[in-house]
């Protein structure tokens, strides 16, 4: 959880990514600016589409190379600028400074290879030690992470492993070089509760045995709750809304936040609580609206919505939302529709 140091490790200004494609140009990330500080934890939610992948593939720039372009903005990790980096020099940074696990351990890990040999592999590269020594690494790492009986493990494929030991192999394989940064792209959504469950606590376990700073993209409140100290509320390439967990879940100020709130599933849930869908769908990012990207959706929209971008507002020196609600001159029309109790999301 949050450190004493203030300093950004990664501080993300006004980051934009386009898709060519043979329907036009996709504006996929448009303007996104986010700060990890150490052994912090950052959520990132919003729907599908929203951006969230690519904003997180920006970070390792494991973009595709021939269709993707970073077209402006800068990524600053450690005071380097990541965005002027050559592939050799990311190679160098992927695994040992940032790392990245992926939601779908089958597709994401080689299943023609050992555990132990993938494992390894990152060691040998990025700390030039002995094949016995990086296998002793291995093998700590992996009884890190809760694989028992680890030394006949390193020997066998994916195929011999569950999906929730297939999601911790790749969590060591992440964190075995011990990275400052872990950027987690939904881990937990294809397994069931209770792997989920313990996927969440082993983060938070890694975290606190080394400090490293994670950034989480979720669709689950309750994971949200349980890991993250911020949050920040993605859409349609922007983000909308910032803030700390309990600013977000308590007085979400963006009516796209509070409809998200609403209509996202938790952890926790009974099976009977009802969702909310928001109504609608997000802009077409060939071509995306020249005001506030929510105002068709918004319950709350202006004539000044669907003229003008709305710019982000602070609402504490922790919390900001980019709405034009938030603009002093605009009525006070602002109802919050929904109340999002963050002891019973905590579980
Ligand atoms: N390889 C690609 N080619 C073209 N468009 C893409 C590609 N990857 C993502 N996009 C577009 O970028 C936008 C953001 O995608 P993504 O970041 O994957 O969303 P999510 O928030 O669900 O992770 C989407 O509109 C998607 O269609
Ligand atoms: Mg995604």
């Amino acid at each position: 959880m949050t450190n004493a140091n203030p300093n950004p490790l990664l501080e993300v200004d006004n980051l934009h990514v386009t898709f060519t494609t043979h329907g036009g140009t996709v504006q996929a990330v448009r303007g996104v600016s986010l700060s990890l500080k150490p052994g912090e934890t950052l959520a990132i939610v919003g729907e599908s589409g929203c951006g969230k992948s690519v904003t997180a593939r920006s970070l390792m720039r494991l973009l595709p190379e021939h269709s993707s372009r970073i077209t402006g903005g800068s990524i600053r990790f450690k005071g380097r600028e990541l965005t002027a980096l050559n592939e050799r020099q990311m190679r160098e940074l992927r695994g040992s400074e940032i790392s990245m696990i992926f939601q779908d351990a089958m597709t994401a890990l080689n299943p023609t290879i050992s555990i132990g040999e993938q494992i390894m592999e990152g060691i040998v590269r990025h700390r030039k030690v002995s094949r016995s020594e990086a296998r002793k690494q291995a093998i700590e790492i992996l009884k890190l992470v809760g694989i028992p009986n680890p030394e006949a493990r390193l020997k066998q494929y994916l195929h011999e492993f569950s999906g929730g030991m297939r999601q911790r192999i790749m969590i060591a394989i992440a964190v075995v070089c011990e990275p400052s940064v872990l950027i987690a792209d939904e881990p937990t959504t294809a397994l069931d509760v209770t792997i989920q469950a313990q996927i969440i606590e082993l983060f938070k376990k890694l975290q606190e045995r080394t400090g490293v700073s994670i950034i989480i993209i979720t669709h689950d409140l309750g994971v949200v709750a349980k890991i993250a100290d911020r949050v920040n509320v993605m859409y349609a390439g922007q983000v909308v809304e910032s803030g700390t967990v309990d600013e977000l879940f308590q007085h979400p100020q963006h009516p796209y936040t509070q409809g998200l709130l609403g209509s996202m599933p938790r952890l926790d849930m009974e099976k009977d609580v009802p969702l909310t869908p928001i109504p609608g769908t997000p802009p077409d990012l060939f071509a995306p609206p020249k005001g506030c990207a929510f105002a068709a959706r918004c319950p709350y929209a202006m004539k000044v919505c669907g003229a003008y971008p709305p710019e982000p507002v602070s609402v504490s020196a922790s919390h900001t939302a980019a709405c034009w609600l938030q603009d002093e001159r605009a009525q006070n029309v602002f109802q919050p529709p929904i109340k999002i109790n963050i002891k019973s999301a905590l579980g």
